[in-house]
């Protein structure tokens, strides 16, 4: 078993992002998540359904919905009204976490540098985003990276699939990994939820290996 960590990571070692074409897609991918036992999932600020798909998916009970791709403070006031229970950045963004104090959701800020994760601890905070992992150098950079930072859990975001996820998972500071491939844009533009819940699954049974 893996440790709980912080408010975000360490209850499901999953969590699908999505590039979310249609609202009306928002609530069946949800429960295609659902069925294959993943409970979160994070909607990227990418599209205009995006705030719809957030607001629908904070209906569906049981589902924990996020907003990723939050750069600024006021999507974190747009994303939280809709609904949103936790704020993801590619970056790390002061007045983003700002603004995610105020409105009392967990931030989980992008972090690529030893000087990002400098910035992120003076903060107090314990969870990070590392993206985008693949290129940064995959788990063998969270590795080295994880050093001078003992007490921080990392999630690993951008290249990720089903094959190479468990090589992160491997180390002891990264309770989650993040990605798009269980929701991938064909698989929701095909309404393929059946694949949707195999992937889910299947990644589900990966980490817990
Ligand atoms: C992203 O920001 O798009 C995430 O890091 C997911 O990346 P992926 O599409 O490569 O899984």
């Amino acid at each position: 078993a893996r440790p709980v960590t912080g408010p975000l990571l360490g209850r499901c070692p999953i969590v699908p992002v999505v590039v979310l074409a249609d609202a009306a897609d928002a609530l069946p991918m949800g429960e295609a998540l659902l069925a294959g036992g993943v409970d979160v999932v994070e909607i990227t600020l990418r599209t205009p359904a995006a705030l719809d798909g957030i607001r629908r998916l904070a209906a569906l009970p049981g589902m924990r919905v996020g907003a990723g791709s939050v750069v600024r403070p006021d999507q974190v006031d747009r994303v939280v009204d809709a609904g949103a229970a936790f704020v993801v950045s590619p970056g790390t963004s002061a007045a983003v976490l700002d603004r995610a104090r105020a409105r009392s959701v967990p931030a989980l800020p992008g972090v690529a540098t030893a000087s990002d994760l400098m910035a992120v601890v003076a903060r107090g905070l314990t969870e990070v985003k590392f993206f985008p992992a693949g290129l940064l150098g995959g788990p063998a950079a969270i590795s080295a990276l994880a050093g001078p930072f003992p007490g921080v859990s990392f999630m690993p975001s951008g290249g990720l699939d089903a094959a190479t996820m468990a090589g992160y998972l491997a180390l002891p500071c990264v309770p989650a990994v993040s990605g798009s491939w269980m929701v991938a844009p064909e698989l929701l533009a095909g309404r393929r939820w059946d694949v949707v819940t195999t992937e889910a699954a299947r990644a589900l049974r990966l980490a817990a290996q």
